[in-house]
């Protein structure tokens, strides 16, 4: 059984796209692997978030992934700092991560230009306290995107460098597992790319967010003038459309009007009509459930002192195992 670790950062409401991409992924994995998923609080803290907000979001993303199905009985589903053993490791990694290499990483060189007056140790150190997240379980599967790729090179650097410094073979060099052809790309609304939350405020539909609003953005999505010849080819806001049609909507429906734009009949606005319903129906039961599990503190409080539990039995043995190999003693 392979170990999984991924770790999520508590940036807000989960959007359809992250449903069909990440989650049902995960969902998948916790079935046949030893899963940790955590909310990676620790690493908000870069971007100075307040107490308020450090908790709404990540209990915002904690309920979302109990509402779309991650189960805390097959997945250890914590939260990073309640798993305080992360920032030692982090500490003890720090000691051998040199500023030459940690300067070099893509994602520093963004931030630092992003937030000029930012630019903490913390940011810098980032892939050191991901290289603990992952290490701390021994893992050797790490699902996530191409844009932290680069992250988990370092680690591997990290454990091989541990390893050969104390000539043993402790770390597994853990490796990306990459989505791929499993990930159904659910693009934005607003003509171009993915949906991402990033690219202003009605490109993405989120899982929580009401029929309403839904009905709202739908219905403003960036289309076209219309086909003017038969089976002529789609145009990137169309086709992102009938993309997003064919995640949520039936086979029928696709059908309908796939025939109606090859005969130049379409009507965007009947097909958005059917789209933002179809969006409703789909997010509807997930949406409830939110509703439902956010409210229940009790039940929260539950799940997070069962992933914490279950993340430390994991992550203090390790823990034991690195003080001794590193040379600390009780006396
Ligand atoms: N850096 C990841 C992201 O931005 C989040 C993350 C933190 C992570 N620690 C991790 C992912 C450990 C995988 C494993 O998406």
């Amino acid at each position: 059984m392979e170990t999984v670790v991924s770790g999520i950062r508590p940036t807000g409401n989960l959007h359809i796209g992250n449903y069909f991409g990440a989650i049902r992924n995960f969902i998948k994995m916790q079935e046949k692997n030893n899963c940790f998923f955590f909310i990676a609080d620790y690493h908000s803290l870069t971007t100075h978030p307040t107490p308020q907000d450090l908790h709404g979001n990540v209990k915002q993303v904690l309920v979302e992934y109990l509402a779309t199905g991650i189960d805390p009985e097959k997945t250890t589903l914590y939260i990073q700092s309640d798993l305080p053993e992360t920032a030692e490791l982090y500490l003890l990694l720090n000691m051998n991560a040199y500023l030459g290499e940690l300067e070099r990483v893509t994602t520093f060189k963004e931030k630092a230009r992003k937030q000029p007056n930012n630019v903490n140790a913390g940011l810098l150190t980032y892939p050191s306290l991901m290289a603990a997240d992952i290490l701390i379980h021994k893992a050797n599967k790490v699902p996530v995107g191409k844009d932290q790729e680069q992250h988990l090179e370092m680690t591997r650097t990290f454990a091989r460098r541990f390893n050969r410094m104390y000539e043993l073979d402790f770390f597994p060099e853990p490796t990306a597992f990459n989505f791929g052809d499993n990930l159904i790309k659910i693009p934005g609304l607003d003509g171009s790319g993915k949906m991402g939350k990033s690219e202003g405020e009605g490109n993405a539909i989120f899982l929580a967010e009401d029929p309403k609003s839904i009905r709202k953005k739908v219905m403003r999505a960036v289309t076209d003038a219309g086909p003017t010849e038969p089976n002529s080819p789609k145009a990137e806001p169309v086709e992102n459309l009938f993309s997003l049609l064919k995640a949520v909507s039936s086979q029928d429906t696709v059908n309908f009007f796939e025939e109606q734009y090859s005969t130049c009949k379409i009507r965007y606005g009947d097909l958005k009509k059917q789209l933002a319903e179809d969006v409703i129906n789909f997010t509807a039961p997930l949406r409830e459930k939110i509703l439902e599990i956010a409210a229940n503190e009790a039940y929260l409080g539950k799940v997070a002192k069962m992933g914490a539990e279950k993340a430390h039995e994991s992550g203090a043995k390790t823990m034991r195992e690195i003080r001794d190999i590193i040379g600390f003693r009780k006396f």
